[in-house]
């Protein structure tokens, strides 16, 4: 990218800055910090819409986010989001413009790309959305028996799946009656055969979900879902029960899909950021079109906010800084992301595809090699479960893993002390994991049993916790549309503003073409049971274990 100035980061003189001043920081602790300055809320926590950021229990001093924010200046990150939003072709190795933004330009700000006014496009297609969704409720569009649709299918893979799956789930408080939404992503027939034998397919409507349309796992089970659907009505009758979304017209019509049934959406609509786009198809048909308005409401509350707010109370830029900063300096590896809510279970899972296929990247944008990290593991679990499963090393293990906390004020439901002991838990946990546990504490707790000082000492250093754990808390008001829609769009724009730092590619993923290559070839060997010598001699092995086992039966 031409705008920036310059385009490895560890070169800049930032960057260098950041490194002397990790050395200054490494060894004092969030205590220390905490006694030092006692106003550090004031620049380490703000209000921002229906959410409570705080910062404050991380490694993170005022001179951290200024040297932060020179390394944003150097290179060249406020042109560098204009080009998002203006639509400039930023996704260079495959030539296209990145403009999830503007499926949520809910204000309707003109955006041209290669002379195109998009915003027609994108209403149009909302519209068509609406139109469809409505009729649905209404009962306007029956099944082949005249009965209503009940049961929704998406058939779907990774961004096709995770975004509308994960915000269904989510928005759960908010679903229309009658209507349930199914996600179906996995090849495995373990996903799929269940489900269909549970369904009508009177009153049962598939979403083929693909922006490709050629997508093996997808392709497989849509097929699936039509043969169980044409035992039972003609073919004649798909059209009722079958709906395309998709970029990709010709397949979808090869398919047998009528292009009346089919859904747009665009190249410049990455797969993990199409959510916003036909690809919520799902999403509006669960909780209904004005809810789905919402959702974008809420995302373009947050790239206004990305956009125009200053860094210092810039939520997605200052999140960012922080994943480089323990990344790339504390060389942590990992993430973690803690909903303390129910409804969020997928929502970890979302941001792995998210964050992990945009900026899993060791090639810089000019085609070098990489020398430093790039894109964090990310992963999680909603609170409170994890705590009884990997908590134990995030409080005592080797590894420093910086945590999101998220949690919603008021829940959905009315049961308050189910809520009160969620969000106790939430707070707790950010507290123990900063402050820990020391001797003495532990002395005195165990000295009011009945036990020896001897048998005291040998459990004294099981029982110590060093804390010194960073956590970031986020703490909306609730969990409604629009927050969830600010929620996701600010993670989405963090991953931007790493990405664009990192200087990758944060939108193209080459990665995960060479698995689907070598798994066709070797479907074609295991299906004529002519095997390739030009395997090595595991994958042989295997692939005639296989056969072997296969060839019993
Ligand atoms: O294989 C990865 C990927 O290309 C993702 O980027 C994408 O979200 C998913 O597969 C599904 O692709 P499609 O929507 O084209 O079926």
């Amino acid at each position: 990218m031409s705008l920036i100035k310059n385009n490895n980061p560890t070169q800049t003189k930032s960057w260098k800055e950041l490194d002397q001043h990790f050395n200054e920081i490494k060894e004092q602790s969030l205590i220390d910090l905490f006694k030092k300055e006692s106003n550090r809320l004031a620049y380490l926590s703000f209000d921002e819409g229906n959410f409570y950021f705080d910062f404050s229990k991380n490694h993170l001093t005022k001179k951290t986010l200024s040297l932060f924010a020179s390394l944003a200046n150097e290179m060249g990150l406020i042109e560098a989001k204009k080009t998002l939003f203006e639509g400039q072709k930023i996704n260079k190795t495959e030539d296209r413009a990145v403009l999830h933004t503007a499926l949520r330009n809910l204000k309707n700000k003109p955006i041209i790309l290669d002379g195109e006014s998009l915003m027609p496009l994108v209403f149009a297609e909302l519209y068509k959305m609406k139109d469809f969704s409505t009729k649905l409720r209404e009962g306007q569009h029956l099944g082949y028996t005249s009965k209503r649709i009940e049961n929704i299918v998406n058939i779907g893979i990774g961004g096709s799946d995770l975004g509308p799956k994960m915000v269904c789930e989510a928005l759960k408080p908010y679903w229309v009656k009658g209507i349930t939404p199914h996600f179906i992503s996995n090849v495995d027939a373990s996903h799929i055969d269940p489900l269909l034998q549970k369904l009508n397919p009177e009153t049962t409507l598939f979403i083929i979900a693909s922006k490709t349309f050629t997508t093996q796992e997808t392709m497989t089970n849509a097929m699936t879902a039509r043969n169980w659907f044409i035992k039972h009505a003609s073919e004649k009758e798909i059209a009722k029960h079958f709906v395309a979304v998709s970029t990709n017209s010709q397949k979808v019509s090869e398919f047998g899909i009528d292009l009346q049934n089919m859904f747009k959406f665009w190249d410049w609509v990455g797969g993990r950021y199409s959510l916003w786009s036909s690809i919520g198809l799902s999403i509006v048909c669960t909780i209904g079109y004005d809810h789905f308005i919402d959702l974008l409401k809420g995302a373009e509350k947050m790239d206004e906010h990305f956009l125009n707010s200053p860094l210092e109370s810039n939520a997605p830029t200052l999140m960012a800084f922080i994943g480089i900063w323990y990344n790339n300096f504390f060389k942590t590896q990992t993430q973690a992301i803690l909903p303390y809510d129910q409804r969020l279970a997928y929502f970890s899972k979302y941001l792995q595809q998210a964050d992990m296929e945009s900026n899993g990247k060791s090639t810089d944008r000019n085609g070098d090699k990489i020398k430093y990290e790039t894109g964090q593991i990310i992963w999680g679990e909603p609170g409170t479960n994890g705590q009884h499963a990997f908590y134990q090393l995030i409080h005592q293990g080797t590894k420093i893993i910086p945590c999101d906390f998220i949690a919603a004020a008021l829940p959905a439901h009315n049961k308050t002390d189910h809520h009160d002991k969620l969000v106790a838990n939430f707070i707790a946990q950010t507290e123990a994991l900063m402050k820990g546990k020391d001797i003495l504490t532990i002395k005195s707790e165990l000295g009011q049993k009945n036990i020896s000082n001897e048998e005291i000492k040998a459990l004294l250093p099981f029982k110590v916790f060093e804390g010194n754990r960073p956590t970031s808390t986020l703490l909306m008001d609730k969990l409604t549309p629009e927050n969830l829609g600010s929620l996701i769009a600010l993670y989405e724009h963090k991953i931007f503003v790493q990405g664009f730092i990192w200087n990758v590619f944060s939108f193209d993923q080459w990665g995960v073409e060479l698995g689907k290559q070598l798994a066709d070839n070797i479907l074609t060997e295991i299906k004529t049971g002519d095997l390739q010598e030009s395997h090595d001699f595991s994958t042989q092995k295997i692939i005639k274990k296989y056969l072997s086992h296969k060839n019993k039966f």
